[in-house]
């Protein structure tokens, strides 16, 4: 980047948007080496080195290391304002879909929040992380234009819907595939959310992985998240259903 786009970068909106993100971590710190602190470190260890890939930056061994994807999950909470809502006077209530190893919802309890992760029982690290953290998960596949099993996550939640549904590095809508999610699919999965699981004035985050293009959505795709009222920074989309 040259010195004067670097310059002129906060004048943008993104650089704009970045530098208040970053003012506010910097107002409301979380450390993400408080969290580690929080998990086993023996068994940590004995879950990593039985999935370890040396050299495995693409696929999912790289999740074995928690010093590596806390400090980002920490970043993640911040930027959702997670650590800034009085969690002892309203603990929100979380659902972490393609919930991985689980690092965001580890995060989420050591602010005070709850949550439960959704995801499928492909890959066995990630249970073995849930079962090591402690954390409550529902295992299912979300299928394009198919409800999610709405009635075990409410369970899993103590009967109550859900304040905040997260969704980072999406994998689930047809992602790096010719079934690639269209308005259509997104319509379907969002009136569901509503309906069976959010919570009055609940809010959806969605993140999204970049398409072989290196593109996040269709102009399509993008005019039609915009037409919901969503907030959009690149891969991010923040919705109020
Ligand atoms: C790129 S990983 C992201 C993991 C985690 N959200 C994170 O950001 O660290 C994608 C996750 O989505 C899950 N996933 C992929 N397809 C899915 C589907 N159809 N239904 C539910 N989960 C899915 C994977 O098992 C994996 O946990």
């Amino acid at each position: 980047m040259r010195l004067t786009d670097k310059l002129l970068r906060p004048l943008t909106p993104r650089g704009w948007r970045s530098l208040r993100l970053g003012l506010r971590r910097m107002l409301h710190p979380l450390d993400w080496r408080d969290v580690h602190r929080t998990i086993d470190p023996v068994e940590l260890e004995k879950v990593a080195a039985r999935h370890r890939v040396p050299g495995e930056e693409r696929r999912w061994p790289k999740y074995v290391d928690a010093e590596k994807w806390l400090p980002l999950n920490a970043r993640r909470a911040q930027d959702l304002g997670l650590n800034r809502v009085p969690a002892a006077k309203r603990p929100l209530r979380v659902l972490d879909l393609g919930s991985g190893a689980g690092y965001f919802l580890l995060v989420c309890r050591h602010l005070g929040h709850t949550g439960v992760g959704l995801d499928t029982d492909d890959i066995p690290l990630y249970g073995e992380m849930f079962a090591l953290l402690n954390l409550p998960r529902e295992i299912a596949r979300i299928e394009k234009f198919q409800p999610l099993p709405a009635a075990a996550l409410l369970n899993k939640n103590g009967g109550q819907r859900f304040d905040l549904v997260t969704a980072f590095s999406i994998a689930f809508n047809g992602h790096k595939s010719p079934a690639l999610w269209s308005t259509r699919e997104w319509d379907f999965f969002l009136h569901d959310l509503k309906t069976h699981l959010l919570a009055p004035g609940g809010r959806v985050y969605l993140d999204l992985n970049p398409e072989h293009d290196g593109s996040f959505y269709t102009p399509e795709l993008l005019a039609w998240f915009r037409a919901r009222g969503g907030d959009i920074d690149r891969s991010k989309i923040l919705l109020r259903p």
